[in-house]
């Protein structure tokens, strides 16, 4: 079983993915999306979303970071590939799944999973390009509006010499729909050789049991739910039952006066709020004892209100350590919270 920490624009930034890798269960995670077009970035466009390329691409408990890569063009990829190869990402992944207007318009993301012929000159051209040391991955939709080139694409990439897939179980048109087609993840783990890991609406130890029997996989992508159930990983790894305890939610607020203090570093008062919001609100999903908690910093419009309404709420600032303290806190109590740090091969 190998889990996953999946890319994800504007909410599983640094600061997110060091605290919920700080409670261990996950193998690697991948950073949202560097977006290549006509140039060659330099070092900084990659270590600005991921400073972890500074600390040997590992989160701060340990866990390594692959960096995700999107853009249409396989020169430019391949080049820019070579060119953060030279900072020892734990892994470069390929996307060809974001659905975003924008990226779509400019031959990114999902808008080429009708080109299976590109898909495999891009990976091969990335391919080429990278140290066999250093993984090289993809992670793909269905489909565009059907899943009728869903096979082709995986083959592909395949033949394109990618090391490992995910599929995210949903064509493009699909959006995030809780619809999800966990048959078509079976269907292409069956016709390719390639580890596939399955993804998609996973939000509880019951779902990733269902992922597992629907696909074959024992490997999965954890991406929203995540997010909603910070534990998530490890419940999964220790076959814990979903209901979540009061030992549960202490720990959580511990994460969350880490992660409110690094977003407080990282942002302006005025913008550093707003990621707390996100965060507390897909929370409520998983943890009643997150609405309180998020009606009371709804309102906020600067971080020193934030930080007051959290204090009156039982989360306690005052000791809030960098995510690598935690980790070695919770350690003592939770034997087997770094298993993804100690088990990854990459
Ligand atoms: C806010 C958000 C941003 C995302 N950004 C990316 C991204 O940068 N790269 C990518 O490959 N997928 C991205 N995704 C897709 C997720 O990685 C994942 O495939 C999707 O959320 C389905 O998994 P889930 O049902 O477990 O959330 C994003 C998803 C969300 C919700």
């Amino acid at each position: 079983m190998r889990l996953v920490l999946a890319p994800m624009e504007g909410l599983a930034d640094d600061v997110l993915r060091a605290v919920l890798t700080s409670a261990g269960g996950y193998d690697w995670c991948v950073t949202e999306f560097v977006r290549v077009t006509t140039t060659l970035l330099p070092h900084s466009s990659f270590t600005r979303l991921s400073p972890e390329l500074k600390h040997g691409s590992r989160t701060a408990s340990g866990t390594p970071v692959r960096i995700q890569l999107l853009g249409s063009d396989p020169s430019m990829l391949a080049q820019n590939a070579a060119h953060l190869a030279l900072l020892q990402p734990a892994g470069i992944d390929l996307n060809f799944g974001c659905p975003t207007p924008l990226v779509n318009r400019n031959r990114g993301g999902a808008a080429l999973l009708d080109e299976p012929e590109l898909l495999q000159r891009i990976a091969s051209a990335v391919r080429a390009a990278v140290p066999l040391s250093i993984p090289v991955t993809a992670k793909m939709r269905l489909g565009i509006e059907d899943t009728d080139r869903a096979l082709d694409c995986a083959l592909a990439l395949e033949a394109g010499g990618v090391q490992e897939l995910v599929v995210h179980a949903r064509t493009k048109a699909d959006g995030y729909r809780p619809l999800v087609r966990w048959e078509w993840i079976a269907r292409i783990r069956e016709a390719v050789e390639l580890p596939i890991i399955a993804n998609g609406e996973v939000w509880n130890v019951a779902d990733y049991r269902a992922i597992c029997a629907a696909t074959g996989c024992a490997d999965v992508m954890l991406g929203r739910g995540a997010v909603a159930d910070p534990l998530l990983a490890r419940r999964i790894r220790n076959g814990q039952e979903d209901e979540s305890t009061d030992a549960d939610w202490e720990e959580i607020r511990e994460m969350i006066a880490v992660f409110w203090t690094r977003v407080q570093a990282k942002l302006t008062p005025t913008q550093s709020p707003g990621r707390l919001k996100q965060w507390l609100g897909m929370m409520q999903r998983s943890y009643p004892q997150a609405e309180p908690l998020f009606r009371a910093v709804r309102e906020a419009r600067r971080a020193p209100e934030v930080s007051e309404e959290l204090e009156s709420h039982g989360v306690r600032l005052d000791n809030a350590d960098a995510p690598h303290d935690c980790r070695q806190k919770r350690n003592r109590t939770a034997p087997g919270a770094t298993h993804s740090a100690d088990v990854t091969a990459v």
